[in-house]
């Protein structure tokens, strides 16, 4: 089995690669990024030597260079983790993401109606559903939740989903997609709450929760995100969604307290700043779809999951303190000088 995965070298495509050459040693894994601010070599390092691997350098937009993969490596599967996958940068800057998001799927499926393919799998978001509110704790997103985004990010993914299914049904292309909630673990790149609030909580830095910290995410561990898509391009049914979470609602000032307690920080450290625009209230995932057909169900206990996620930033201090020296700097500086404390 020959699979092309796009964007392995960022936070999920990377930990898909790994679970992937470990698991399934006959398999080859090509990875496809184009490395942009979130992708990193380094992260790729333990495998760049397995006969069993290849990195590639260009992007999913373009054409010919996607083209040419194709006509070297006869792919039996594309498994498409390549985006750009942060909601603030999305509401500061959304072309990129219409581009790659959007474009860029486009142009992986194209390729795989001309070479053919055994599956094409679509990475995608929770976020496609929108929101659930605070005050319905019964309600939760299943495949059926219509569609309703509120990000350029989620419009972005949602975009791509339904261009997607429109292969599907216009061409026969055999896809699938996956839709899971907010993933936690090593190698997640530290713009994102649970990371940024690691990194700034061990320098001592103030730890800003944007408005009153009480939006809810549905976090699961990546590697059990990893699994879920394992079962889906080997056993899933072509055409269909599959939502992936593990029931585990937490607010973002819960998260922030349980990272402030793990490192021995004081609680002192929050600081509550400007709001996101058109913040989302709630995620909550309904896995039964992926669990009765599939027979999937996540294996890492939060509990359990957040002290292996400290303990690798902690390990892997040069992976992050690399990234936030760069041009992370000048974003940090853009996106947080300007959230008045509240
Ligand atoms: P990430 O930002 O950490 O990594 C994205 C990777 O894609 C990077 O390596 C980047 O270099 C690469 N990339 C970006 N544009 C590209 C292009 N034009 N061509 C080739 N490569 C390109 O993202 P992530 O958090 O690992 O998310 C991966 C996928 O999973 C995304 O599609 C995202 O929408 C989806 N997703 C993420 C989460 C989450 O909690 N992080 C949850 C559900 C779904
Ligand atoms: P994030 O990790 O960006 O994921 P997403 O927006 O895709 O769910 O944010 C998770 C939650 O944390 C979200 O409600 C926004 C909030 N958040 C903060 O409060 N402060 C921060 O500095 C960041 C990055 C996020």
């Amino acid at each position: 089995m020959n699979i092309i995965v796009t964007g392995g070298a960022g936070f999920i495509g990377s930990n898909f690669v790994f679970h992937m050459l470990n698991k399934y040693p006959d398999y080859r894994i090509v990875c496809l990024d184009c490395l942009t601010y979130a992708g990193n070599l380094s992260t790729l390092e333990p495998v760049m030597d397995n006969p069993n691997f290849r990195f590639v350098k260009e992007s999913i937009t373009d054409r010919e260079a996607v083209y040419k993969l194709f006509e070297e490596e006869h792919p039996d599967m594309v498994v498409n983790f390549a985006a750009e996958s942060h909601v603030d940068r999305s509401i500061e800057n959304p072309e990129v993401f219409l581009d790659t998001n959007i474009k860029g799927t486009a142009v992986l499926m194209d390729a795989c109606r001309k070479y053919g393919i055994k599956r094409y799998h679509q990475v995608s978001t929770d976020e496609v559903y929108g929101d659930l509110p605070l005050d319905r704790p019964d309600l939760f997103f299943t495949e059926e939740t219509p569609i309703h985004t509120s990000s350029p990010y989620s419009s972005s993914k949602a975009g791509a989903d339904l261009l997607v299914l429109a292969y599907h049904r216009t061409y026969g292309l055999p896809v699938t997609i996956s839709r899971c909630s907010n993933n936690y673990g090593p190698y997640h790149f530290p713009e994102k709450l649970i990371p940024l609030m690691i990194a700034n909580a061990l320098n001592d830095k103030p730890l800003p929760v944007y408005g009153e910290g009480l939006n809810v995410r549905d976090w699961l561990y990546v590697e059990d995100h990893c699994k879920a898509i394992d079962l889906i391009i080997h056993n899933g049914r072509v055409g269909e969604v599959y939502n992936v979470g593990g029931h585990n609602e937490k607010t973002n000032i819960e998260i922030v307290k349980i990272i402030c307690k793990e490192l021995g920080k004081p609680e002192s450290l929050i600081t509550h700043v400007e709001d996101r625009k058109g913040h989302d209230m709630r995620y909550a995932i309904d896995p039964t779809k992926i669990h009765n057909e599939l027979g999937w169900l996540p294996e890492t206990k939060f509990e359990d999951g957040i002290k292996k996620t400290i303990q690798w930033y902690l390990d892997n201090k040069e992976w992050w303190e690399t990234i936030i020296s760069g041009e992370y700097q000048n974003y940090y500086e853009k996106m947080y000088a300007n959230r008045e404390e509240i």
